[in-house]
């Protein structure tokens, strides 16, 4: 196994360029399932994550072929079975997204069931719930998700209970095949499940409703999809990593390849703490951000919620930050119910944290030391790197598989930007 050994102190310059979004990659290799001619998808991240899902595609019978770096075609008219084995679909959770477009396609699946993870138990009970009012038949046996749609999926109204990135995503790719309309309510904008929606759209669906909470999709009748190449979208978590990169140094970096509007809840919350940042932008809304160092780095609040709200994804990386504001930031957790898993290591470098519930109370400017710490989830370990990043001495980052699923060359990237940072082997 590898760890990260990273020497703080290292004041940042210069300019990143963010990769193509993990979370919008993994359902669009999904919906290759849906494809009638081979799908070509760009700009996809060379992540771990992106990996097994390929491989898990392959294991159903798809082929894959790289046209070129960060390129992938994906011909899926191979597909010989629809069994989602369990030995990959722990390594990552996100394979639930095989079971609406395999139900939908294929009319019946297995896929095993994914399990929770360490920021929560993570059912998937409101995916089967919206597949069953589609007419799928669905029962639990050995671990696996058994699905049932002998006479195909059909459309009708779905509320979500509560807003579901994943759920949202199956039940849309589910819609695409079935028979008659689907309206979902209470579906998640995220700009992952936007992009979805609209590849969906070129391809000549009817869909009502892309990017709002509720959206409705006249489904092709069980007719395969002409998906036209796509380039996946900038990830707007990695780009705030870095932009917090250069926060909790407070240095001058620049981060291109980003979208404004996925990124206005984490740069407004960052002018809010006292940083500047200044865009520039192409015809295509493609930006580059230039974070400016702060004056004074104050306190702030922060509630999680969905986009575009504050996101989940970003909440350990400003609970990072938050040791070198000056004051005491709230920080309440409010998607998953285990989120806090980096309060532990952050402490161990030396933050001032105190927990309540799913509130953290972190107080600063706290002077960081580096030593050993462990990650624990993948955003959880981005948040070690930053906090290393200032902490004085050596810090070792173990268990980095986390941050290998989510984020693609970040030691290069980070070395680019001025940090001491090295990729070392465990000692056996
Ligand atoms: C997606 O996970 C992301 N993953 C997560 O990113 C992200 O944190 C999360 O959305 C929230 O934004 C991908 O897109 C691959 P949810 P997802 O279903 O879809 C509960 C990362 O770091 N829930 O929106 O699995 C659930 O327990 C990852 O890149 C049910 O109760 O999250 C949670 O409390 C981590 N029943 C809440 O809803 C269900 O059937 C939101 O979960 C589904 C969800």
């Amino acid at each position: 196994m590898d760890y990260l050994q990273i020497i703080g102190g290292k004041p940042l310059s210069g300019e990143v360029y963010i990769s193509g979004a993990k979370n919008a990659s993994l359902p669009l290799l999904a919906l290759s399932l849906l494809a009638k001619t081979p799908f070509k998808l760009t700009n996809i991240p060379s992540v771990a994550d992106i990996k097994t899902f390929i491989k898990l595609l392959e294991n159903l019978g798809a082929r894959c072929e790289y046209p070129s770096k960060n390129a992938i075609l994906l011909d899926t008219s191979y597909v010989n079975h629809t069994k989602a084995v369990y030995d990959i679909v722990r390594k990552m959770r996100a394979s639930i997204l095989v079971l609406g477009p395999l139900l939908s396609r294929f009319h019946h699946c297995e896929v095993s069931l994914p399990g929770g993870c360490a920021i929560g138990a993570r059912p998937v009970d409101m995916h089967l719930k919206a597949l069953t009012s589609m007419g799928a038949e669905i029962d639990i046996k050995s671990g696996y998700i058994l699905a049932r749609a002998p006479k195909g999926l059909k459309g009708t109204t779905i509320v979500f209970d509560k807003k579901t990135v994943t759920g949202s995503e199956n039940i849309i790719m589910a819609a695409a095949l079935a028979q008659g309309k689907t309206r979902i309510i209470n579906a998640c904008k995220e700009p992952e499940v936007v992009q979805l929606c609209q590849i969906l759209s070129d391809a000549g669906l009817e869909i009502e409703g892309i990017g709002t909470d509720e959206i409705s999709i006249t489904g092709s009748e069980r007719s395969l999809l002409d998906l036209k190449e796509v380039a996946v979208i900038p990830d707007r978590i990695e780009a705030g990593t870095y932009l917090c990169a250069g926060a909790i140094t407070n240095s001058p970096i620049t981060v291109h390849n980003v979208i404004e509007s996925h990124m206005e809840a984490i740069t407004i919350k960052l002018q809010e703490i006292g940083f500047d940042i200044n865009y520039s932008c192409d015809d295509d809304s493609v930006c580059s951000m230039k974070l400016v160092p702060a004056k004074k780095i104050s306190a702030f609040n922060i509630t999680t919620s969905e986009f575009p709200g504050f996101p989940t994804d970003m909440q350990a990386q400003f609970m990072a930050l938050a040791t070198q504001c000056e004051g005491t930031s709230v920080i309440r957790e409010t998607l998953f119910e285990n989120r806090f898993m980096h309060v532990n290591e952050l402490q161990r470098l030396g933050a001032n944290i105190s927990l309540n519930g799913n509130v953290a109370q972190v107080t600063g400017k706290s002077e960081l030391f580096g030593t050993d710490v462990m990650a624990t989830d993948l955003r959880a370990s981005s948040a070690l790197v930053l906090a290393s990043l200032v902490a004085k001495g050596i810090s070792n980052i173990h268990r980095i598989y986390h941050l290998d699923r989510g984020y693609e060359n970040l030691e290069e990237k980070l070395r680019s930007l001025g940090a001491d940072i090295k990729r070392l082997k465990e000692q056996a």
